[in-house]
């Protein structure tokens, strides 16, 4: 008998937050490849991501409004997630001593309420299906900390602590929730870092270079796919080393 393939997605409805470019889109090309419906979301759409997805929906996910609007509409036109990956993302870096108050609240607001405001409009729709997984794209950052970025590094951490705690409120209902911790990763998001912050992180890592946005989705798929059944609550770093 022939068996399905565990990283075949037919079938299955993914949403990904931040799905224009970078990591997002990443993922968005790797599960329409693999014959997902994918949903992507973001504040601006672009043709790459039109390209790949069956719905690509502008939305703020700092919005909790604009959150529940698209949930239910996504929910009323049978798409529904059995996954969703929250990686929408923003930086707004300096030291804390000089952070004004606007910086330190947008990149929470995104980061770590993003994450909040899609699960908790989602958890109920997968828990009604018995099934889904979450993955969350946290940060390397958000374990050690990072210089300019005390932001950054307490929302990441800050969605650490969501992670777990939607995976001990969900399990019961056969959804799995993860993290995903990227050490830096070739995106627009890096390349407003200075030259020798780049540089640094390559030197960090054991396998001497940074991330490319698939290696993240590689990650992504596993976590979503049936390969990775008995995993919840976990957060895998994908960095080349970079961390330790
Ligand atoms: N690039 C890195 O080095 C790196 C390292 C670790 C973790 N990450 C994380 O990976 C994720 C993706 O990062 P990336 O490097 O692809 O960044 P990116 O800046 O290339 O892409 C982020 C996407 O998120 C979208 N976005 C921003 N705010 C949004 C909002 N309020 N609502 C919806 N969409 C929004 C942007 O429009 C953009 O398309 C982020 O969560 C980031 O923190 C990135």
């Amino acid at each position: 008998m022939k068996t399905r393939d565990p990283l075949d997605f037919t079938g299955r409805v993914v949403w990904i937050t931040g799905a224009a470019r970078g990591i997002g889109l990443a993922c968005a090309e790797a599960f329409s490849q693999r014959n997902a419906q994918v949903v992507g979301m973001d504040l601006q759409l672009t043709d790459a991501l039109k390209l790949c997805a069956t719905r690509a929906l502008e939305l703020d996910v700092a919005n909790p409004v604009a959150v529940a609007e698209a949930a239910a509409l996504l929910a009323e036109s049978s798409l529904a997630p059995d996954v969703i990956v929250n990686n929408a993302g923003i930086t707004r870096d300096g030291v804390h001593w000089k952070m004004p108050e606007a910086d330190w609240s947008a990149v929470l607001d995104v980061n770590l309420s993003g994450a909040f405001h899609l699960m908790r409009e989602a958890t109920p729709l997968m828990r009604s299906l018995g099934r889904g997984s979450i993955v969350n794209i946290t940060s390397i950052n958000g374990e050690r900390g990072k210089f300019g970025q005390a932001n950054y590094s307490a929302a990441k951490a800050g969605l650490i602590g969501l992670t777990k705690a939607v995976a001990r409120e969900c399990g019961r209902f056969g959804i799995r929730v993860n993290a995903v911790a990227p050490g830096m990763v070739a995106t627009e998001m890096a390349k407003q870092l200075p030259d020798q912050v780049a540089q640094k992180a390559i030197e960090e890592t054991l396998l001497g270079r940074i991330a490319q946005p698939v290696d993240v989705a590689n990650c992504v798929l596993f976590l979503a796919s049936p390969l990775a059944a008995h995993i919840t609550g976990q957060v895998i770093r994908v960095d080349g080393g970079q961390y330790l």
